[in-house]
């Protein structure tokens, strides 16, 4: 198993150019099949869950063709089968978009039920209630969702629980239906806008999104289109945070600042200097960092695919500081792996306190999720000494290039997958 072995320390100093939204990206290209002409979609960041969404696409009949690392078209004219296999979910929650893209074109979906995962057993109720809202048969047949609908007709849909996920697989589903659909208590994030804006370029008529009310009237088909994704704010907002960390000073550059007002905010309030442009924000940490305290909300809120990163700084910080965690039930497992480089920390429910310590020391840590992953290696690069962080094949499903990008700001950071190769790299940095 590949791990990353870090040698950290030293301040990350220089620019760092951020791709495409893995979020608004995965669920674009499921709704690219919504069209029989073809769509051609950039700023895609290559990373494995794209890949593996590109896969469950071409598995169901779409045609899909590469054109380069961060463009695809996609032609959905071929589909002929509308289930999608246990594997793909299993590798990727998100394939459950295509639910909401089926049903949405062809009025019925196979779909196997996601199972948990590291950070919580993640439901899908909300998403069951808004296809059923739109008067879908929608029934649980061994593991499978399997919806069907003589026709979707538009509706009124109150969402119990604020939700991402929902919000963008009903959406879809309501793009294709009889009359207008109306979603209330809806998700606001930048890749929920993505989606709707994406949708609306082949055709579909959605408004509101991104505000709490999204309105859709339904069209009979779509077209083809040219989309560019927007960037990715959690990939951003890791980097600024390493750049906190380690009392640096990076600019992010190829993003949307307005997306990372609420990471801007809690960085500003530890104390670093944040200047923003146009499309780059540049982060200046000097000295100790404070404490503060973070709640995480659904957006416009602060991010919880961002409390990791946060939590590391924290733990550096001079004072005490707490996490609430809102959206998750299960997101505190890194904190363990923080403790093994001598951070000191108390969960109780879904808060920590944390206690700032001068400084961490080096260990051998596990990644147990995708963010959590990448935190991890913010700590080793804030730490005097070797980190070594294994199942990095978790931060690889959503950084591209994580380590070349972070060796690009100074970063001592390589991939390795033997003891010698671990030998190699102590020799090498001495
Ligand atoms: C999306 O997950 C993201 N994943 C997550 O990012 C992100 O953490 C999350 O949104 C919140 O921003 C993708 O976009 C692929 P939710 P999603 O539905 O859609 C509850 C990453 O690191 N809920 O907004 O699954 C749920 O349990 C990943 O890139 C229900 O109760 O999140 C949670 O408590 C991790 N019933 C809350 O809502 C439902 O039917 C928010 O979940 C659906 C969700």
């Amino acid at each position: 198993m590949e791990q990353y072995i870090i040698k950290g320390g030293s301040p990350l100093v220089g620019e760092v150019e951020i791709g495409g939204a893995k979020n608004a990206a995965l669920a674009i290209l499921a709704a690219a099949i919504m069209t029989d002409e073809t769509v051609t979609i950039d700023n895609l960041p290559d990373v494995n869950d794209i890949n593996v969404m590109l896969e469950a696409i071409d598995g169901i009949g779409a045609s899909v063709q590469r054109l380069d690392r961060h463009t695809v078209k996609i032609n959905g004219s071929g589909v002929a089968d509308f289930s999608i296999d246990y594997d793909f979910i299993k590798k990727i929650r998100a394939s459950y978009y295509l639910l909401g893209a089926l049903l949405g074109k062809y009025n019925k979906a196979e779909v196997a039920l996601p199972g948990g995962c590291n950070i919580g057993s993640r439901p899908i109720d909300q998403h069951l209630k808004g296809f059923r809202a739109l008067g879908a048969e929608v029934d649980i047949e061994h593991g499978k969702i399997v919806a069907e609908a003589e026709v979707l007709r538009g509706t009124h849909l109150y969402f119990d629980v604020v939700t991402v996920g929902a919000t963008i697989n009903v959406m879809m589903a309501a793009a294709m239906a009889d009359g207008l659909t109306i979603m209330e208590n809806v998700a606001k994030e930048p890749h929920v806008v993505d989606v709707a804006n994406f949708l609306n370029s082949m055709g579909a008529n959605i408004k509101g999104a991104g505000t709490d009310i999204i309105k859709i009237r339904g069209v009979k088909s779509l077209h083809k289109s040219e989309y560019s994704i927007i960037p990715d704010q959690i990939e951003a907002g890791t980097f600024m945070f390493a750049a906190a960390a380690t009392k640096g000073d990076v600019t992010v550059t190829n993003v949307i600042p307005k997306h990372l007002e609420a990471t801007v905010a809690k960085l500003t309030d530890i104390g670093c200097e944040v200047e923003e442009f146009d499309d780059a924000v540049r982060v200046v940490a000097k000295g100790r960092l404070r404490s503060t305290q973070v709640k995480t909300l659904p957006y416009p809120g602060y991010p919880t695919d961002m409390q990791p990163q946060i939590g590391v700084c924290l733990a550096l910080c001079s004072g005490t500081s707490t996490i609430t965690e809102s959206i998750f039930e299960n997101r505190f497992k890194y904190l363990d792996e923080l403790a093994r480089m001598g951070a000191n920390i108390k969960v109780e429910g879904n808060s920590a306190t944390i206690e700032g310590v001068e400084k961490f020391s080096g260990a051998r840590v596990s990644a147990p999720d995708l963010r959590a992953g990448a935190a991890l290696c913010i700590a080793g690069l804030a730490t005097d000494g070797i980190t070594i962080v294994d199942d990095i094949v978790y931060i690889q499903r959503g950084y591209e290039r994580f380590e070349e990008k972070l060796r690009g700001i100074g970063g001592i950071i390589e991939r390795v997958s033997s003891e010698k190769d671990i030998q190699k790299f102590k020799l090498k940095v001495g």
